[in-house]
């Protein structure tokens, strides 16, 4: 077993140029595949609610089911990072922040959380929360919990100003002591100027090859998605089909008494 990715590994693979690959998962099994393959950080991903449970956005998952699913995904990891998403209204104030960041370090293993917007709530609730030795994973660009505010998947930071606005956001939460920034949907160039401009290291998703990192929603990665794909997903591999062809073909052997064999039992 190698050792585990550290907030400092972090920091170093940025110095050396080495790119940070991060995967979302929700479960023990996929866990154990990601973490197989070197992936440096696993997202239990608040997109839990969509992918997983079937909801329209993000916002109605719950601290409960977010704890359940990273205590499953913990279970299968030894080397990666385990990041766990606050989810939708558990950080408003900096006291819910620190009780539901705990949570997650103490109930379910979770090395790191994650948290959207650089505004000053959320300035403060990672200050609170580094000074309690709890690593925090930002999150600027198009922010999943604020869908109703921003009015749909838009790329976030095309104007001048708006650009202004994230790259100052983008400081304020490396200064309040992020140990990364999650950069999503926002122009390759000032995802480019936002990396060269921090010391912590960005991964990015729908912003651009200049990143110092890459995450992914492993079912759009593979291709298990039911529903709404976005433009920027990665399809590496075709799961969905592989899925439906093998279980009719399970199904065509059960009906044709093909399966099981009648020696299997014997
Ligand atoms: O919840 C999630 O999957 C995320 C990624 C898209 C970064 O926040």
């Amino acid at each position: 077993m190698s050792k585990a990715v550290s907030v400092p590994d972090l920091k170093r693979m940025k110095q050396r140029g080495e790119l940070i690959v991060a995967v979302t998962a929700y479960d023990y099994s996929t866990a154990v595949l990601l973490d197989q393959v070197n992936v440096d950080l696993i997202l239990v991903g608040d997109s839990l609610a969509t992918v997983m449970l079937g909801h329209p956005n993000t916002l109605p998952v719950n601290m409960e089911e977010m704890l359940h699913h990273t205590r499953a995904v913990a279970r299968g990891v030894q080397r990666a990072m385990v990041v766990a998403d606050l989810p939708f209204m558990s950080y408003y104030t900096v006291e819910a922040a620190l009780e539901n960041a705990g949570r997650f370090l103490k109930e379910a293993r979770a090395a790191a959380v994650k948290l959207e917007g650089g505004k000053p709530p959320q300035l403060a609730a990672v200050t609170a929360l580094v000074a309690q030795g709890i690593p925090v994973v930002a999150h600027l660009g198009f922010t999943p919990q604020s869908i109703h505010a921003l009015g749909g998947y838009y790329v976030q930071g095309k104007s001048l100003e708006s650009a202004k606005q994230l790259q100052a956001e983008a400081e304020l939460l490396a200064k309040a002591g992020a140990c990364a920034l999650v950069l999503e949907l926002v122009p390759p160039t000032l995802a480019a100027a936002i990396s060269s401009d921090l010391e912590i290291p960005t991964i990015g998703i729908g912003a651009g090859p200049y990143c110092d990192g890459q995450i992914q929603v492993f079912h759009d990665l593979v291709g298990l998605g039911a529903d709404y794909v976005p433009k920027h997903a990665a399809r590496y591999a075709e799961l969905r089909r592989e899925i439906c062809q093998a279980v009719e073909r399970y199904a065509a052997d059960v009906r044709a008494r093909r399966f099981p064999e009648a020696e299997v039992m014997t």
